[in-house]
């Protein structure tokens, strides 16, 4: 079998050892010749690229490995970059969250104006490392986790439309695992009808492969116990945080009982619950939970394993959710035609939704990338609410390449999670004063 090379682009990431991890245990699947890391900022990747050079060794001696700042090394002879960058990293992502606070709106890393924020700052590094695959491994396929994925893939849209980039979430993989605890099966055994944006969706349909339909008892237990589960099969999101989300699932369901939603619809059928919950702990947000918890965890492990010179006895989880990643390579090389949700330009696949809109569909992922499985027509609150989000995403990558001013205060203004132009322009005057460089210059 062919031996690929790998980059991954934020080496310095908390989940880039649970990656390299699930790659180890996946070689007879993926076969790997070369694994290099790549950030810009040498100082934080240096700790995990030690860390994993010297479980490398021990481990998988045949692969080739390595760490580096340079684009033209990370880049080039390269087959896949799996990306996930954090621009302004958990400093800024505090701010995201924090900043919206002082203007009586939640503040969260993909949703609301923390995702704007984000988005606004994600859009330049995301340029930087697509050009750089270009430059130097025109064949490569950049699959790509950055955050915001649903502003991100539009800035992708427009401003790199040829570029082979795909853009990912691991939130509908996360959730099926729920989903296929609750009905006894293994989420390979399932297989969904989904329509949304990225962190904004609903599934309609939860087969197995026979056929039997399970939408109605994962119905019947999510209006109880939201998406917690007896054993936690998700282990990404486990945190305390994440808890009360899976729990609050029940009330998003309450409000369309006919379909299953995304987590991530929270934030916006319910701005007023997540703020009053934030605005008792201004100071302690999930940026801080993550700091305190995952990141420290991973960093803590990493800088053990080099005053130790082994990886024995100190083990890094493996990214299980990650698997996607890899089932998703696989499909490229080997022309697999596996069906995935992923986040692609509408062209009809929502039939009463606009053909240039991102949105997060089942695809069939083959050779030439994913073909989008056709979900029909949706009902009218959901392709309102849709609309309203999608529009507010693409004033966001206007207003980028515009430097537009105007079209960021709509974009904030259109939120719904932001109550009036008023609001709007006061929390956009502030986000641009704390992002200061960030951000491309707004007039
Ligand atoms: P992190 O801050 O630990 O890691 C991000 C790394 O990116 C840092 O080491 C940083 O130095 C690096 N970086 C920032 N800008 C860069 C640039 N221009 N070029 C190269 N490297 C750069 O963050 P994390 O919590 O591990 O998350 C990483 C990313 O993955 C985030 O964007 C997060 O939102 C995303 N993520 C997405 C999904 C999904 O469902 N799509 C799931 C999990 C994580
Ligand atoms: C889910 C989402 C990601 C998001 C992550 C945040 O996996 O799909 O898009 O980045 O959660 O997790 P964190 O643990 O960093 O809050
Ligand atoms: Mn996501």
């Amino acid at each position: 079998m062919k031996k690929f090379s790998v980059v991954i682009a934020g080496g310095g990431s908390t989940f880039t050892p649970g990656i390299v991890m699930m790659m180890l245990d996946n070689l007879e699947r993926f076969p790997l010749k070369t694994l290099k890391l790549y950030d810009n900022d040498g100082d934080r990747q240096g700790i995990l690229g030690e860390a994993l050079e010297i479980l490398l060794k021990e481990q998988a001696p045949d692969i080739e490995f390595l760490y580096t700042t340079d684009p033209e090394t990370a880049f080039s002879e390269v087959d896949f970059c799996m990306a996930h960058i954090r621009v302004g990293k958990y400093a800024m992502r505090e701010k995201d969250e924090k900043v919206p606070l002082r203007h009586g709106v939640f503040g969260q890393e993909t949703c609301g104006p923390g995702g704007i924020a984000y988005g606004m700052r994600s859009i330049t590094g995301m340029l930087e490392i697509i050009d750089y695959m270009e430059k130097y491994s025109p064949d490569c396929w950049m699959l790509n986790y950055s955050n915001p994925a649903a502003i991100v893939a539009e800035a992708c849209r427009v401003l790199r439309p040829d570029s082979k980039v795909l853009n990912i979430c691991d939130m509908p993989v996360g959730t099926l695992r729920r989903m296929s605890q609750i009905v006894g099966k293994k989420p390979e055994e399932l297989e969904v009808r989904y329509f949304g944006l990225n962190h904004f969706g609903w599934w309609t349909s939860v087969k197995d492969r026979e056929g039997h339909e399970y939408i109605e008892q994962i119905r019947d237990y999510v209006s109880e116990h939201g998406y917690l589960t007896q054993i936690e099969v998700d282990t990404q999101h486990t945190d305390p945080s994440w808890q009360e989300t899976h729990k609050k699932a029940k009330d998003i369901l309450a409000v369309t009982p006919e379909y299953l939603p995304n987590t991530y619809l929270k934030y916006y059928l319910y701005p007023d619950y997540v703020f009053e919950h934030m605005k008792d702990h201004p100071e302690f947000t999930r940026a801080n939970e993550v700091m305190e918890g995952r990141e420290k965890h991973v960093f803590d492990h990493a800088r053990q394993i080099i005053e130790n010179g082994s990886a024995e006895g100190i083990a890094f989880d493996i990214d299980a959710h990650a698997t996607f990643i890899v089932d998703l390579a696989r499909a490229i090389a080997f022309n697999t035609h596996e069906r995935m949700v992923m986040i692609v330009e509408n062209n009809g696949a929502i039939a009463n939704f606009p053909d240039d809109a991102m949105v997060e569909v089942p695809c069939i992922v083959g050779t030439d990338g994913p073909e989008a499985l056709a979900q029909g027509q949706i009902p009218a609150f959901q392709q309102a609410l849709m609309f309203q989000q999608v529009t507010v995403e693409k004033l966001v990558v206007e207003a980028y390449v515009e430097n537009s001013y105007q079209k960021m205060w709509q974009a904030l203004t259109l939120s719904k999670t932001v109550p009036s132009a008023q609001v709007a322009k006061e929390l956009l005057d502030d986000l641009i004063s704390e992002n200061g460089d960030a951000w491309p210059e707004l007039h």
